[in-house]
This record gives structure tokens, sequence and C-alpha cells, in this order.
């Protein structure tokens, strides 16, 4: 039986009904974008409420428009907008959220990214290439006489959280707590969270930020060669992070710096297990390693969805007219399989060099850590599958019910 997208679209009016909880969507949602590419890249989404937009030109043009925000309360009231009032609930959430470098614009998001910038270096970064390798073979090697793994616990989620601890100069034997609490804040980010996973965001907020202000009250008595003394030294212009923007960054940074990441790997080992490539000349040399990892980033990207905020009333040039608040919808995963800018974009093709897709995003949110995550992937993946030549896959690995963030339940391999 052929698979099909449970998708419906009316091209005309290019109104969409789609079930994120469907499993036909969220198990394989390439098909459904497909769909969308061949009748409707801007849609609106009958369900969201809202417009979304799946091509890349439209995906990559709108990330870089100034007319559009992640915030809106710099440019408008609650009561303007008609927006309830701040939830008592999420006090703790909305108090990271407020200071946060993802959640500002400019100017005070271009003075905080310069602040991070200024420590979060180039030089830094490669500076990890050695102890990133040790750390994935000492892990390759506690499970290797095993002959097979759940790749998710024992790998993939505990590079990139050791890694950012480390960076940061946060214990590493927190790894456990820190994925707890980075679990319990990102379930806020789909659609309509429930009034228990707002009260759990919020004591994670609450005990994650009281943690830092630990850590960076022993750092500022007695600075490292970390991140986070980076951060507290850092100036520009004899300005400094306030404390807030301490706590907010560190808890992005540890936050977004494994989330994604974990994912990434995970989607990445996975797809090119199932598409039964030899994985030798995928990682012959280091271009063809970085044109392997970009390629399973455009095919398997771990962050399908972003929002943000018209900040005036705005017409796109799809007649698509937008009143000032309103919010799109920006569909990554999606542009990176436009046909009109990949060449048969549903085939996983590695030594693919099409330029640039839009995981990482663009504008001035841009990722700021692209390079590690880059890093990260270009060690774990090679030395994974030139450690257990043999790897395959246990079973059928399944998806998690959770669309914006497109990664797997588990990973089971065998050698
Ligand atoms: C494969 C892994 C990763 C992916 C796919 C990814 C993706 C993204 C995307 C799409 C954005 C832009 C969001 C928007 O425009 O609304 C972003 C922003 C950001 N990412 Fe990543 N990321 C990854 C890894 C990392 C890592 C390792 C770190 C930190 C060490 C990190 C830190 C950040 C930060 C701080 C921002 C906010 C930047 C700003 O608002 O100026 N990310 N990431």
């Amino acid at each position: 039986m052929p698979v099909t997208s449970p998708i419906r679209i009316d091209a005309h009016t290019r109104r969409v009904s789609l079930d994120v909880h469907d499993p036909a969507f969220f198990r394989n949602p390439h098909l459904t974008y497909a769909a969308l590419h061949a009748a409707a890249p801007a849609f609106y989404w009958e369900e969201q409420a809202q417009w979304f937009f799946a091509g890349y030109d439209q995906v990559n043009a709108l990330l870089r428009d100034r007319r559009f925000g992640r915030q809106i309360l710099h440019v408008a009231t609650r009561d303007e907008l008609g927006l309830p009032a701040p939830e008592p609930h999420l006090a703790d959430f909305d108090k990271l959220e407020a200071a946060s470098l993802l959640e500002l614009e400019p100017p005070a998001h271009t003075r905080l990214r310069t602040l991070v910038n200024r420590a979060f270096v180039s030089r830094q970064i490669e500076g990890l290439r050695l102890e990133i390798a040790a750390l994935a073979n000492r892990l390759i090697d506690g499970f290797e006489k095993d002959g097979k793994v759940e790749l998710l616990k024992a790998y993939a989620e505990i590079i990139p959280v050791t890694v950012i601890a480390r960076m940061l100069g946060v214990p590493v034997e927190m790894g456990p707590k820190l994925l707890d609490w980075s679990h319990s804040m990102v379930k806020m980010y789909v659609f309509n969270p429930s009034h228990e996973t707002q009260l759990e965001a919020n004591q994670a907020s609450a005990e994650f930020a009281a943690y830092l202000r630990e850590i960076v009250a022993a750092k500022r008595r007695q600075p490292a060669d970390d991140l986070l003394s980076l951060m507290i030294a850092a100036e520009q212009d004899g300005e400094r992070l306030t404390e807030d923007e301490l706590i907010s960054t560190a808890v992005l940074l540890l936050n977004a710096g494994h989330e994604a990441t974990v994912h990434q790997l995970g989607n990445a080992v996975s797809t090119i297990l199932s598409h039964g490539l030899d994985p030798a000349p995928l990682f012959a040399d280091p271009a063809a390693t970085s044109r392997t990892v970009e390629e399973c980033m455009r095919y398997a990207a771990p962050l399908h969805l972003f929002q943000r905020y018209a900040l005036s009333d705005v017409t796109l040039d799809e007649g698509i007219i937008l009143r000032r608040g309103e919010k799109i919808g920006l569909m990554l995963a999606a542009a990176n399989l436009d046909p009109r800018r990949f060449t048969d974009p549903l085939a996983f093709r590695p030594a693919r060099d099409e330029g640039p897709h839009l995981s990482f995003g663009a504008g001035i949110h841009f990722c700021i850590g692209a390079p590690l995550a880059r890093l990260e992937l270009a060690l774990s993946l090679p030395i994974l599958f030139q450690r257990l030549p043999s790897l395959r896959l246990a079973c059928a690995p399944d998806v998690r019910d959770s669309w914006h963030f497109h990664g797997l339940e588990r990973l089971d391999l065998a050698w």
C-alpha cells in the first residue's frame, strides 16, 4: 500500500488541515512537506489558526526580515495586542525567557549577542577537538563488548551535555540533572503545552536558575578558564552582562547546547543505517565528513519549526496580509526539502554539495552554537562508524510524538 501524507490541502484558498499528532505525519513529515511544496508552500494552517511557510526562499527571507521578530512586547503592550496577562504559575520560566538571547530583539539582542560572542569564540571550540574525540571513544569502550546499545542514552545524550557543561564551567557530574531540567523546559515549545507541563517547566526554571546563581557567584569570587567566567568579564562600551542575563544565557546555552545535537546525532545515525550505505566513504576525509554532516542536517533536521511575530502590519508578496502581533510559522525542515532549491530533495545523498540548509536558521538569531554542533557531529559520527564497522539497526526506531523537535524515542543498534 503506498504511504501517503494525512494532510488536506485546498490549493485554491491555501487552507490546510493537519493534525500534528497524527503518526502518519510526525513519523515521516517528508511526504507532507513534498505535498506542501507541490500545492501550497505558503498556507493557512487551520488547526493552528495562522500562516506557515515551507519554501526555502520564503523561510530564508522571513528569518532575515526585520519586520518580524521573536519578540513583540518591545514594540507593543499586551493590552494593545489583546494578549493575556502573564500567568503567575509561569513566573520563573518567564523570568529566564525575558533575558534570553533567543527571545530578544535589537537593540537588546545586539548588545547581548556581541557580549556572548566575545566569550564564545571559535578558538575555544577548536580546542575541544581532542576532548570530544576522547569522550566518544571512552563511551564506545564502555559498550563495545555488549554487541548492542541504545545509542541515545549511551552516546548521543552524553556527548553534547558533557561538552557544553565543560565549556561553561559547570561540573560534568551535574549532566543528568541538567538533562532533566532542560527536558522539562523545552516541552514548553510545542503547541499548547498542558498545565502540568507548564508547572514542571516553571519548577525546572526555578531550580536551574538557583543552581546557576551559586555557580556564577563562585566564578565571580574565583574566575576560571571557562565560558561563564569569560561572560562575567565580557565587556563592551563599558557594559557587562547583568546577573539575569548571565543566568538566562547560561540556561539557554546549556539547553540549546545539547537538545538539538542529541537528536541530530540520533537522526543522522538512523538515516545512514536505514539507507544501507557503506559508511566508510561517507567519512573518508574531513571534506567528505563535512558534506555527510551537512546532508544529515538537511535531510533529518532536529528542529522543524520556529515562529516570528509581525512587528507591524505587513503585506507579503504572496498576497498574505498580517496584522501587527500576528505570528507566522517558519518550517525550517520543510525548506530543506524544497525541490526549487535542492535536486531530488527527498533523496539522501551524503556527497551532495548544493549550498546551505536552514537547520541552523538565518539572520540575527542564526545559531551561535553552529560551529560547536558541527564539530561534535564531525567527530562523534565517524568515530562511531569506524569503531563499529558492522553497526546495524536492531529494530526500526520509533519517532517521538513531538513534531517541532524531530527525534527518536530510542535508537537500538547491534553489531
Ligand atoms: C544540531 C544542533 C543544533 C541545531 C539544529 C540548532 C538550531 C538552531 C536554530 C534554528 C536557531 C535559531 C532559532 C530562531 O531563529 O528562532 C538556533 C539558535 C541558537 N542556538 Fe542552536 N542549534 C544547534 C546546536 C546548538 C548548540 C550546540 C548551541 C550552544 C552551544 C546552540 C545555541 C544556540 C543559541 C544560544 C541560539 C540563540 C541565538 C540568538 O538568538 O541570537 N545551538 N539554533
